[in-house]
This record gives structure tokens, C-alpha cells and sequence, in this order.
């Protein structure tokens, strides 16, 4: 299976769909809003094509119709979100219906949005996690794939929470998608 992955940032759950790709995926093209990603310059020197445009520069149809083309040019038949600050329009939604996933850092249904891990502290939950989840139009809403749990300790704060769950991530991810793509 042909894979997109789209970032916005650092990318280090990009790096972990990279490392674990095998027969069950590859990652064709990696895809930004923002051309100064850190991830995009890691993916570029690991020689996987980039794709970078600021919606900023040309507005939010053009950018998605370039975006749009660019994977469709690479081959991808997925969307991988890894980090994607950005909602996706209905109509480029549409386009790739049942074809998006997303990670997202809470236990959803709870914590849509941001500041997840500020939130699940605030509420004093004692688990917090991440969910993988198919991309509708409602954001952080389409519906749950999988799921890992870590907990929350006394001691925690934001930061703290966040770096835990990331490390589930980079193990849920790859998992995921591979179960994913066989859709
Ligand atoms: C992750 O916590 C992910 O769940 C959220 O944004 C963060 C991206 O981190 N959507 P990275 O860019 O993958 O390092």
C-alpha cells in the first residue's frame, strides 16, 4: 500500500511510520503546510519526495488542489496525518473518503481539539493515551481504529504527559496503519 504521510512540525510519528514500513506499506511521499518543517528535512535526507506549500501563499483551494495532485503524482493511495496542524477541507475529505487516518493524543472520544494532556490533568483522569482515527469532516471525529493507554502520575504536567504518550504513539501508529491499508 502506497502511503502519504502529512506533517506540520517535527515529525516524530512520521519517523516511526517511516522506520516501520515493510510489505504492508510504504511511504511514497511526505507532505507540509509548512515548509519549514523540521520532518520535512529529515524525510528529504532520507530521499523520500517532499511536497511543501504554505496554504498562506496561494490560499486554501489552490494549496489543496497542489497538495491533491502531488499525491496523486507520487502514487499514494492513503493519508497518514502525523502531526498535521491544519482541517482538510469537506471536499478534500470527500475526494479521499475512508483513506485518511489521524493520530490524535487522547482517549477519544474524550479531548477533541488541543491542550489534550492539559485537560486529561485538569479532569484528573488517571489514563491519558492516543487514538488512531479514520478522517471525517467533523474534527477528531471519525471513527477509532486503535488505541494505547499510558497513565497519569501524581507528579505529572503537561510536558511530562505528553512525552509518554508520544512514545505510544510511535508504537500505536505503525500498528494501525498497517491494519489500515488492509481496509
Ligand atoms: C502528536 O502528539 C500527535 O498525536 C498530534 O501532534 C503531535 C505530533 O508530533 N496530532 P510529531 O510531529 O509527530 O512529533
Amino acid at each position: 500500500a502506497k502511503v502519504a504521510i502529512l506533517i506540520s512540525g517535527r515529525g516524530s510519528n512520521m519517523q516511526s511510520l517511516v522506520a516501520a514500513a515493510d510489505g504492508a506499506y510504504e511511504v511514497v511521499v511526505v507532505a507540509s503546510d509548512r515548509p519549514e518543517a523540521p520532518g520535512l528535512a529529515w524525510a528529504l535526507e532520507r530521499g523520500i519526495p517532499v511536497f511543501a506549500l504554505s496554504p498562506k501563499t496561494v490560499g486554501k483551494p489552490a494549496y489543496e488542489a497542489a497538495l491533491d495532485g502531488a499525491l496523486r503524482e507520487a502514487g499514494a493511495e492513503w493519508i497518514a496525518l502525523a502531526g498535521y496542524m491544519r482541517l482538510l477541507s469537506d471536499d478534500f475529505v470527500a475526494r479521499w473518503r475512508g483513506r485518511i487516518v489521524n493520530i490524535h493524543p487522547s482517549l477519544l472520544p474524550r479531548y477533541k481539539g488541543l491542550d489534550t494532556h492539559a485537560r486529561a490533568i485538569a479532569a484528573g483522569d488517571a489514563i491519558a493515551g492516543a487514538s488512531v482515527h479514520v478522517v471525517t469532516e467533523e474534527l477528531d471525529g471519525g471513527e477509532v481504529i486503535a488505541q494505547a493507554e499510558v497513565p497519569v502520575l501524581p507528579d505529572d504536567d503537561a510536558a511530562t504527559l505528553a512525552a509518554r504518550v508520544l512514545e505510544a504513539e510511535h508504537r500505536l501508529y505503525p500498528q494501525a496503519l498497517k491494519e489500515f491499508v488492509r481496509r
